[in-house]
């Protein structure tokens, strides 16, 4: 352990919810040195959708090292890089309605997608402005953490952060205010103070904010206030995306099209670094290199997320099997919500991408530390880090998920128990 604290930087985060050193992972699995297992319900934080070390992508990726397979291209023309393209476009993008879609290559980071979608729509509206939503998150360079709501991250920019507008997201205000409408009469009123935005950038399920999911109603709104004030739409997918709500892009269910769709995480399929922006073709301004990266060809991760495009997106039989993991999920999080009532905890999310939001950010991190003991990573989210995020891999057995839901079920009665004694 010394090494770490003599040596990493303080920035780091997830090491000290886990204080352990893991040196395996399978499936849903995490192992540490002295073999101790941990059910993974955090999964790289939505990186790792098809678990860790998935055996039909590990063949892929050995097969192609193995015979010496071009691992850094930049952008050259490479096959893994035409396959991953053929795939993306014939299993993705063509049964979606979106097949005149472009992809840009960006580096190989979330932020970076989000840097490019945002650098793109500027140009092509030739405006400043952006507006994201509160509790959006976009990533940590200045670009995209200008776009995000977390105070702690805004803070770590050092400089001011400029040419976003925040608005408030779906349900903000409760159900009762409708945000759109709000946003529509400030876009509207000359005089609002609003600059007229290039581009509007949403996450249908805000991950790092709390699981708030907007209603598809809400996201069909949305699209129609970007059209009427001529502002493109970019769904930021990167955690959303590839399968965690159900279908592979998180917006499907909405039935809507965004000029712009960001993908990383879980795209590699194998937790290689890996981002694209996907837009309509007409919307291909870029000059060649006007945005660029080193590493924004990494054939590794081609080869990987060509396979898994491949293996679970060619039919529809991997979307019902996370769509039923889903429903499964949610009912057992709501059973345990609905005993302690809406005071204490309630259900958040969509698809397999749910929690619970406790009463305070300082429940949940007991609730996490005790899964920790039990056996169970899994983290928080939320403002005040009071949600209690479920981000096991799709590919969990059911079984698996049931023994994970366990032990976060059995530490919260716990922990409750001991809560609620304290307080009467
Ligand atoms: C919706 C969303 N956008 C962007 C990012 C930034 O991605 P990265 O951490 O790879 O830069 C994240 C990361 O959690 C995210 O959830």
């Amino acid at each position: 352990m010394d090494i770490f604290k003599t040596t990493e930087s303080e920035v780091r985060v997830y090491s000290r919810s886990f204080p352990v050193i893991f040196n395996r992972a399978k499936g849903a699995y995490l192992y540490t040195e002295d073999g101790t297992e941990y059910l993974d319900f955090l999964a790289g934080a939505g990186t790792l959708n098809y678990g860790h070390n998935n055996d039909t992508l590990k063949a892929a990726l050995l097969d192609y090292i193995q015979h010496d397979g071009v691992s850094h291209g930049l952008d050259m023309f490479t096959r893994a890089k035409a396959d991953f393209l053929t795939a993306y476009k014939t299993h993705i993008l063509e049964p979606r309605g979106l097949g005149d879609y472009k992809v840009q290559f960006t580096g190989p980071t979330g932020t970076n997608a989000v840097e490019a979608a945002m650098k793109l729509a500027r140009k092509i509206k030739g405006r400043h402005n952006i507006i994201s939503f509160t509790n959006g998150f976009h990533g940590v360079s200045l670009g995209a953490v200008a776009a995000t709501g977390n105070k702690g991250h805004r803070g770590g920019a050092g400089v001011a952060l400029a040419s976003v507008d925040r608005m408030p997201f779906c349900n903000y205000f409760g159900s009762d205010v409708d945000t759109i409408k709000m946003m529509d009469k400030m876009l509207s009123d000359k005089s609002s103070g609003i600059d007229h935005p290039a581009a509007v950038i949403v996450e249908t399920v805000q991950g790092e904010g709390g699981l708030n999911a907007a209603s598809m109603s809400w996201l069909r709104d949305l699209e129609k206030i970007c059209r009427k004030h001529d502002m493109l739409l970019i769904v930021d997918d990167i955690q959303a995306g590839c399968g965690r709500t159900g279908t592979f892009f998180s917006f499907e269910p909405a039935g809507i099209q965004p000029d712009i769709i960001t993908q990383s995480k879980s795209l590699s399929g194998y937790g290689l670094p890996f981002a694209i922006v996907a837009f309509r073709s007409e919307l291909d301004q870029w000059k060649p290199g006007e945005h660029n990266g080193t590493f924004r060809g990494n054939n590794m991760a081609f080869v990987t997320a060509t396979k898994a495009i491949e293996t679970y997106w060619a039919d529809d039989a991997f979307t019902k099997s996370v769509q039923a993991k889903g429903e499964l999920l949610a009912r057992r999080l709501k059973a345990i919500a609905d005993q302690y009532g809406p005071a204490q905890m309630q259900l958040k999310g969509r698809g397999m991408m749910r929690g619970l939001k406790c009463r305070s950010g300082e429940l949940a991190d007991k609730i996490t530390s005790l899964c920790f003991e039990k056996g169970l990573i899994i983290e928080t989210s939320g403002s005040e880090g009071q949600v209690v995020k479920c981000l096991m891999p799709l590919t969990i057995s059911e079984a698996e998920l049931n023994k994970g839901l366990d032990i976060l079920s059995e530490s919260i009665h716990a922990i409750m128990k001991s809560e609620l004694s304290k307080a009467s």
